[in-house]
């Protein structure tokens, strides 16, 4: 196995979760920290022992010891950073949403084609070992037909209107908050495990705090409830703090899910319900290491992570024995060692999602939008592989 060189871009709360994984992996050097942030970056940069720091992330991408960057940076700067790391030759991994628009995006799946370079649209949370339990047990018939997908991404970290990030803010999120941030989670993963496509869809969208209170210095993600009244001002807010969708999948999986950032005590509540015609299977990411199996005529079952009992293909998705957790930060390892493996091995298929899968969400979420603007049922196009 090479050796390989990266950078990461942006610093954050996910910045620092991507450096952590990186350096798990054991093949992988962090070589460079784009982050405009210099302080920040200077004080990680010592803690992690990163050879080169820089506040302008063009300096980094000239450097030819570069081999790869990890773009984690607020939404709307992923497109000019993703094409001028591929321009400059780097292969890509873009946190999630891989643009703030469709043609971005598309733009963006037509350069690495043509670059040749790995891209990789950060959708983790498929790598949870019992994330890849349903989707095989699915694979394997064990679910029967799919009939019905339903369920939430819910948090409550912008729950007051004293809560601040960048994400509330249109010019350096995007159009969409909840939907684009973590309803593309649950499409992706409803996508994943079904492998089924969604086909057309009906959304609705809330805005509870018309207007918030922005701190007036900047504010790190889930860091914002230790300011006093005097460091905010008022805002107005263009972004969703809700969103309800129905959807289907084809002529006759039909599927249900809601996301919000204002429900109190579900921090990082993803939950997925597959119903089958022979079983069905319900996970939550609060409690990765359960997934529970319902049955119609024997006793229902919840499995916890083991790979010893795991189908053989979802192996290889978890590190450690039974009863020993495997949580959020172990799905960065798993999929930066397939990421990293796919460079060293040109002739590779990719084992990760990659720029088309983050099209794909954008996709989904154009027609989302439509359909709220509208009040309508919306046909969302088919998935084209890059
Ligand atoms: N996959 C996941 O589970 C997951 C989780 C959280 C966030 N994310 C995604 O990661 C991205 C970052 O989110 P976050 O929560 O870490 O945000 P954050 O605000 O905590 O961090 C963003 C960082 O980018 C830096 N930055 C801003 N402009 C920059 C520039 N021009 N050059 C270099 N650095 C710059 C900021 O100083 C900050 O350190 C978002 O796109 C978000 O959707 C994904």
């Amino acid at each position: 196995m090479h050796r390989f060189n990266t950078a990461v871009f942006g610093t954050g709360f996910v910045g620092r979760v991507h450096l952590e994984g990186i350096r798990r992996l054991g093949f992988v050097h962090v070589y460079a920290i784009g982050e405009s942030n210099a302080e920040k970056a200077r004080k990680l940069g010592e803690e992690f022992h990163v050879d080169k720091t820089d506040s302008d992330y063009h300096k980094i991408l000239e450097d030819p010891a570069v081999d790869a960057v990890h773009v984690c940076t607020p939404n709307i700067l992923h497109f000019p950073m993703v094409r001028d790391a591929l321009q400059a030759g780097k292969h890509v991994i873009c946190e999630k949403p891989l643009s703030t628009s469709v043609e971005q995006a598309a733009q963006l799946v037509a350069l690495a084609r043509q670059t040749g370079r790995r891209n990789c649209t950060f959708h983790n949370l498929r790598f949870y070992p019992l994330v890849q339990q349903m989707r095989r047990m699915r694979e394997a018939g064990d679910l029967g037909e799919i009939l019905v997908v339903q369920g939430t991404y819910s948090q409550d970290w912008l729950l007051y209107d004293t809560d601040w990030n960048w994400r509330l803010d249109s010019k350096a999120n995007g159009r969409s908050r909840c939907l684009a941030d973590i309803g593309s989670h649950f499409c992706d993963m409803a996508e994943h495990v079904t492998g089924a496509r969604i086909t057309s869809l009906c959304a609705d969208m809330q805005t509870f705090h018309k207007t918030r209170k922005r701190p007036k210095g900047p504010v790190e993600t889930f860091a914002g409830k230790t300011l006093a009244p005097e460091d905010y001002q008022e805002v107005e807010i263009d972004t969703e703090d809700y969103g309800g969708v129905i959807f289907r999948m084809g002529d006759r999986t039909r599927g249900a899910f809601t996301v919000s950032q204002v429900s109190a005590g579900r921090k990082n509540g993803l939950s997925i319900e597959i119903y089958g015609s022979k079983a069905g299977v319900a996970w939550n990411q609060e409690r990765p290491d359960e997934l529970w199996i319902g049955h119609r005529n024997t006793p229902n079952q919840i499995i916890i992570k083991d790979p010893s009992l795991l189908k053989e293909a979802a192996r290889p998705y978890a590190d450690l024995p039974g009863g020993h957790s495997e949580g959020y930060d172990d799905t960065f390892k798993q999929v930066f060692r397939r990421f990293y493996q796919s460079i060293d091995d040109p002739s590779a298929e990719p084992q990760y999602p990659q720029f088309a899968d983050g099209l794909r969400q954008l996709q989904i979420l154009e027609a989302e939008l439509a359909s709220a603007d509208r009040r309508a049922w919306v046909d969302v196009p088919a998935f084209q592989p890059g």
